[in-house]
């Protein structure tokens, strides 16, 4: 993927984590998944008094997405910290954020863990997780 491409993802990643809702963590993570036409889905981490109703904003980009009937992806980034941090360290996703790319994406899919538009890392989906239990393991 281009540099460029990459940059825009972490820009609109960033720009999420305004809307992140987190009275409890103060952790706020922005999301921006890129779909196969090149759309882009963006999300934010949604926490709740009940803390398990938590979402994270991986998901809810993915979740945006699929609920539109999109199911191809090409790359996701994902930049994260508290709130009001100088600055950002590197927010890898939870696991259960990883077993949902997993079975929306192929071992080519693209993670891109931000700090800033200028110091980010990226990885393939296998290097996050490899060894993965998807849907190759229940569907014929
Ligand atoms: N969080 C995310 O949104 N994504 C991650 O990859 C890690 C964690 C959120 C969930 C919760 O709202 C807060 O960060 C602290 O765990």
């Amino acid at each position: 993927m281009d540099e460029q491409k990459i940059k825009e993802l972490i820009t609109y990643a960033c720009n999420m984590r305004a809307f992140s809702y987190t009275p409890y963590s103060h952790f706020n993570v922005g999301a921006a998944l890129l779909a196969g036409d090149d759309k882009v889905y963006t999300g934010c981490n949604i926490e709740n008094a009940s803390y398990t109703p938590t979402i994270c904003a991986e998901r809810t980009a993915f979740f945006k997405a699929v609920s539109e009937g999109v199911k191809d992806f090409k790359a996701i980034a994902i930049v994260g910290g508290h709130d009001g941090a100088d600055e950002l360290d590197y927010c890898f996703p939870c696991g259960v954020c990883r077993q949902v790319m997993s079975e929306f994406c192929r071992d080519n899919f693209l993670v891109i863990i931000a700090k800033s538009v200028d110091e980010y890392k990226t990885f393939s989906l296998p290097e996050i997780l490899p060894e993965r239990f998807g849907p190759k393991d229940l569907l014929c």
